[in-house]
């Protein structure tokens, strides 16, 4: 399987480059976080099923925020898969490779980025016909040279990957300008307390900020 091949979805998540993970408590945040982050520049997220009313979230920010490309994240089970569909989820993220979870992922046609740490992980991704990958928790796990060396025998299948956990402004550059990596992303663009006190400024702020960090690194 080469480039081409990649999910039109994720050919538009690799073209914004940066997704911001969000946990949304409140459904009366959720459309004007889309839509500080767009002006920032990030037009794609994942909204975590860390809240219960996550997936009221992203049917709101689906709805409303058509230039945002949204998706849904901390996807552990079958029902969840069916729940993110159903709110309109342009894809579907996950932690770890859960076998129920990649299966109905493939059989309910999300597009799915399952988390993957090790070898093993990633070939049970790749038996699920998986290019797409989440290498969580990216700077805990080594970073960029430990995801250089795993990745290695799978970079003829056209396998990428999007790491999180513990990426930022301080890092993002270099891992943006590795060919095995598709987009990056993490919290840090809308932490929670920016959140709760509706900051949006701030975080047009941040996004513009990673925005132009990533400009930087690709021309
Ligand atoms: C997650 O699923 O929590 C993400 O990977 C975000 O990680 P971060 O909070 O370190 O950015």
């Amino acid at each position: 399987m080469n480039e081409q091949e990649i999910h039109p979805v994720f050919r538009q998540l690799g073209e914004c480059s940066i997704a911001s993970v969000v946990t949304i408590d409140s459904p009366g945040h959720a459309v004007s976080l889309a839509r500080a982050l767009l002006a920032g520049g990030v037009s794609a997220m994942e909204l975590t099923l860390r809240s219960a009313r996550a997936p009221e979230c992203l049917r709101r920010i689906v709805e409303e925020v058509p230039g945002m490309l949204a998706g849904a994240g901390t996807i552990l089970s079958e029902e969840q898969v069916r729940e993110v569909l159903e709110a309109g989820a342009a894809f579907g993220v996950a932690p770890g490779a859960n076998k129920n979870v990649l299966q109905a992922a493939r059989d309910q046609g999300l597009p799915f980025v399952p988390g993957i740490a090790t070898p093993s992980d990633i070939e049970l991704a790749l038996d699920f016909d998986c290019r797409v990958l989440k290498f969580f928790p990216a700077e805990a796990m080594g970073g960029l040279r430990y995801l250089e060396n795993v990745a290695s025998p799978y970079r003829h299948l056209g396998v990428r990957y999007v790491p999180l956990g513990g990426v930022g402004p301080g890092n993002l550059v270099s891992y943006i300008s590795s060919p095995d990596v598709l987009a990056v992303g993490g919290s840090w663009l809308a932490p929670r307390d920016l959140v709760e006190k509706e900051d949006w400024g701030a975080i047009e702020q941040l996004a513009r900020q990673a925005v132009e960090l990533v400009k930087g690194a690709t021309e």
